[in-house]
């Protein structure tokens, strides 16, 4: 658990293990992150029984890494402690875990999925979702926020995929089980139940869609082809699972920690209640302070060096999106929620060609769901604990009671 100096100048302090789920769950990996960053922008970590890898902390690396996609690979995975079966399967067919000339190609099918009719017909149905799901957390009065925040990336990803209205509900279990963090054998056995069910139901949906063409990235993708050859069902699945695990966990846990963060500065609710002109700027702040995508991977295609450290070729190298966001150079007073910050260059959606292809949606449901808080909810009072997740990849929140009173 030592920085190694073997490798260029390594400060002198034990690095811990920035990959240990439970240093999330209590919130010290901030303090932890700061500190390293301040030490040095790049450092190595090493664990016991476990391969080690490198951390990149600053705002000016990470960004300098993610727009060098020919030295630092998506291959070998997007997040640490991946499946490596699962990710060398899908290495080549799924988005996110190919490296261009490839990776644009595929990208440009769905980008062109995202045609200006579907987009409108989803606003309207996330606008409608999102009144539905805050009235019906008003007639409950309390409710865990965990909960709630759910439902609406779950319900705008299924619209934007295809899967009707009827089928959000089954969706939104489904994806919940096969997708949620958890460590433990049963829910190892569920997440494999679940993913055969969205297999089948996928499988459904795909061969509707071929018969006949509809505005949804599942059109796009069966009527799809790369160098004149249409996409496999595999291909497409596993893109399909690429959106699904791409926008539902990183949407939900901005929405509940850009909540919280309102909540315990009730100023900054106050002020964009009173002038909905700051929204914009307190949703590009929201998405700063969470930044749901705590890291990404990415794997040395060959010797560089980076921070003044030596990486060879085939070295796992963490990108941390967190402390880059919380860098003091980029961002004065970085721990402070403040929804005038401008300039706000966030690195949440991350930068280069794996840039989230999701984010003018997510933007999007962010400003519908608060604009209708705003509008109908005074600011919501913590009931209880907040928990946070046990999670290396996702900052996020598992639980959150609260009490909402109509505005
Ligand atoms: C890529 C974060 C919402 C789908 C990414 C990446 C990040 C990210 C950091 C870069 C991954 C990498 O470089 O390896 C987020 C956050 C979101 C969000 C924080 C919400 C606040 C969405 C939504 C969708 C989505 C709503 C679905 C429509 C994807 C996909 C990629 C991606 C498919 C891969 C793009 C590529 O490889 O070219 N996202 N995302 N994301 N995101 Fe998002």
């Amino acid at each position: 658990m030592i920085g190694t100096t073997e490798d260029g100048p390594a400060p002198t302090a034990p690095v811990p293990d920035l990959s240990d789920p439970t240093l999330y769950r209590d919130d010290r990996a901030t303090a932890i992150l700061d500190g390293l960053r301040a030490a040095a922008p790049v450092h190595r970590v090493d664990r016991d029984g476990k391969p080690s890898f490198w951390a990149v902390l600053s705002y000016d690396l990470v960004s300098r890494a993610l727009a060098d996609a020919q030295t630092f690979s998506s291959t070998g995975g997007m997040r640490l402690d991946a499946d490596p079966v699962a990710t060398a399967a899908a290495t080549g067919k799924m988005m996110v875990i190919t490296d261009p000339p490839r990776h644009g190609k595929i990208r440009r099918i769905v980008s062109n999925g995202f045609t200006p009719k579907m987009v409108q017909r989803l606003e309207t149905n996330m606008r409608s979702t999102a009144i539905d799901i805050i009235e019906t957390a008003l007639d409950q009065g309390e409710c865990d926020f965990a909960e709630v925040a759910a439902r609406l990336p779950v319900s705008v990803i299924c619209d934007m995929l295809g899967v009707p209205r009827e089928g959000w509900d089954f969706m939104l279990k489904q994806t919940k089980a096969a997708f949620g963090v958890g460590a433990s054998t049963a829910d190892a056995e569920l997440a494999a139940a679940a993913h055969t069910e969205i297999f089948l139901y996928y499988d459904e949906l795909m061969r509707q869609r071929r018969e006949q063409r509809q505005e949804d990235i599942i059109s796009a993708l069966v009527h799809g082809s790369i160098d004149d050859r249409p996409l496999t069902n595999e291909e497409i699945i596993l893109n399909c699972n690429g959106l699904v695990s791409g926008g539902n966990e990183t949407t939900r846990h901005a929405t509940i920690k850009g909540l919280l963060a309102f909540i315990r500065n009730p100023e900054q609710w106050h002020r964009v209640r009173a002038d909905r002109s700051l929204l914009p700027g307190a949703i590009r702040e929201i998405l700063r302070y969470s930044t749901p995508a705590m890291h990404v991977l990415r794997t040395a295609a060959r010797d560089t060096e980076l921070g003044g450290r030596q990486i060879r070729a085939g070295d796992m190298v963490t990108l941390w999106l967190s402390s880059a966001n919380r860098d003091e150079r980029l961002f004065p007073d970085p721990d402070l929620f403040d929804i005038e910050r401008s300039p706000n260059r966030h690195l949440t959606f991350a930068h280069g060609a794996h840039y989230c292809i999701g984010s003018a949606l997510a933007t999007t449901e962010l400003t519908i769901f608060f604009d209708e808080m705003l509008r109908r909810v005074e600011l919501p009072e913590l009931t209880g604990e907040v928990r946070r997740m046990r999670s290396n990849l996702i900052g996020g929140v598992e639980h959150m009671p609260i009490r909402l009173r109509r505005a």
